[in-house]
């Protein structure tokens, strides 16, 4: 045979099997979208949650301009970050930071641009952000992953300029993708308190959905990872418990092998019941391997170290997330020399956070006592956190609204506001016990008489 046509024919087998490759590729693309638009050094641990996410598909192979991540972006060089540069999810000191790409930062993470950038418009993000509007550009064969990480409050996300994202717009962007055919199977993770609020009675189990959530719909998550060891005085916690673990199992298992579910339960069994994390909807979508949505770790295994293992909760250093600001502060006051001018400082603040949170307790009482009249016992200003019933929108979403502008003072001010946010119970018990007016009512009655709601 003439080289030529030896040549022909070499090119005729690359061109089939470049082909084969594009057919295997309009089989489905894998998409993934992460999220944190928790800011301050205390969030630290939700950032790096994303950042070690990011990881995990780059490492599948997945292409970059299918991964979106959108995250605060204020901790790398936050001046308390005693290792500049880096950002790591656990004390193994992996830093998962840098070489990252993040998409959206800043003011830019919030629910309007999340929103967009799930459903695939364009035109809104550009709108919203002034960029060229990177969005999950996916098509009916396509896989998409979302995960957040971040504080909640019953039937919320909790973002951090208090435009929060509730389970009824979520529960609509995911309908009208429905609609839309914009993806085959769609995974969402999400590490908030309360975080299975966001789905349990709202998610149908037959559009193609899957949400598996760090807690049920009426419970705290944790933060991993909070002592003083490493991080000294700067202490902070460096993950999401349900985060964490999900992450490490991603990183060892084998992913061709290994289910979403077998990565869940791993997840869950490490959480040792300190929480319980939850599956929602298609659950069918669970036995699919972790390859489906992750990518293929053998493609790029030397991206992240494959050591560790899954961990077990280590109870000193988990921190319910509701109450990360005020326990941060002990843990960084347990690292400072005992009387000295650093640790008597911090003193001073550990007292004005709880001053903070007592008045906090104080507007969410008001407001029951003020339809019900006296409680029984003082112990019980937490009653209602973990015991609410089912949320009734069209009452709950007005009263949320209001008690934004009654207390802006309680909900802008980052040592009281996600604690402030778990107690959001009271008001769905109250709206399934009187009318809207009412409640709004009994708000006003209460923020007339509290410091943290003058303006
Ligand atoms: C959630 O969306 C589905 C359609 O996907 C709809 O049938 C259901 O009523 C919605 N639930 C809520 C609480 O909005
Ligand atoms: C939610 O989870 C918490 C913590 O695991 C548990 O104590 C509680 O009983 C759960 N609530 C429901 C309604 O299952
Ligand atoms: C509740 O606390 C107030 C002030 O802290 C106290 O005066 C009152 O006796 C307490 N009531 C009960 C029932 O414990």
């Amino acid at each position: 045979m003439p080289l030529i046509m030896r040549s022909l024919a070499f090119l005729v087998c690359l061109t089939v099997s470049l082909a084969a490759d594009d057919t295997h590729a309009e089989e489905g693309k894998r998409w993934a979208l992460l999220v944190s638009s928790a800011n301050t050094w205390i969030n630290y641990g939700m950032q790096a949650d994303v950042y070690h996410a990011y990881w995990l598909f780059r490492e599948g192979g997945i292409p970059e301009e299918q991964i979106i991540v959108m995250a605060f972006d204020d901790i790398v060089n936050n001046d308390k970050n005693p290792f500049k540069g880096q950002v790591f999810e656990s004390y193994d000191l992996e830093d998962v930071y840098k070489g990252i790409r993040i998409d959206y930062r800043r003011e830019s993470v919030n629910k309007d641009v999340f929103l967009s950038v799930l459903r695939g418009d364009k035109d809104a993000v550009k709108r919203l952000t002034d960029s060229d509007g990177k969005v999950i550009d996916s098509g009916p064969s396509d896989n998409v992953f979302v995960f957040v990480s971040d504080h909640g409050a019953p039937g919320y996300i909790a973002w951090y300029d208090n435009n929060f994202l509730s389970a009824k717009e979520l529960n609509q962007t995911i309908a009208s993708m429905h609609e839309e055919n914009r993806y085959k199977n769609l995974v969402l993770y999400v590490d908030t308190c309360f975080a299975g609020s966001m789905f349990k009675d709202t998610l149908p189990n037959n559009i193609g959905v899957y949400a598996a959530t760090a807690t049920n719909a009426t419970f705290y998550a944790y933060s991993s990872e909070c002592h003083s060891r490493v991080f000294g005085k700067a202490a902070t916690c460096l993950g999401g418990l349900f985060s964490t673990n999900w992450a490490y199992g991603a990183q060892s298992d084998d992913r061709s092998t290994s289910t979403m579910n077998m990565q869940f339960q791993g997840a869950k069994i490490a959480c040792q019941g300190a929480t319980t994390p939850m599956q929602y909807g298609d659950i069918s979508i669970a036995h699919m391997t972790q390859k489906e949505f992750f990518g293929d770790s053998v493609l790029n295994r030397n991206i992240l170290r494959r050591s560790r293992p899954r961990r077990s909760v280590e109870r000193a250093s988990v921190i319910r997330k509701n109450m990360l600001a005020y326990q941060t502060l002990k843990n960084q006051l347990a690292a400072l020399p005992k009387g000295s001018r650093g640790a008597q400082r911090l003193m001073a603040r550990v007292s004005s956070v709880e001053k903070l949170m007592g008045l906090a307790d104080k507007f969410f009482l008001d407001t029951y006592t003020s339809v019900h009249g006296r409680l029984a016992t003082n112990s019980s200003t937490t009653w209602a956190e973990t015991n609410f019933g089912v949320i009734k929108w069209s009452c709950y979403e007005p009263v949320v609204k209001a008690v934004m502008s009654l207390c802006p003072k309680m909900m802008r001010t980052e040592e009281v506001r996600y604690y402030a946010g778990a107690k959001f119970g009271v008001l769905v018990n109250l709206c399934n016990q009187i009318s809207t007016a009412k409640v709004l009512a009994a708000l006003k009655r209460a923020a007339e008489i509290n410091p943290l709601c003058a303006v």
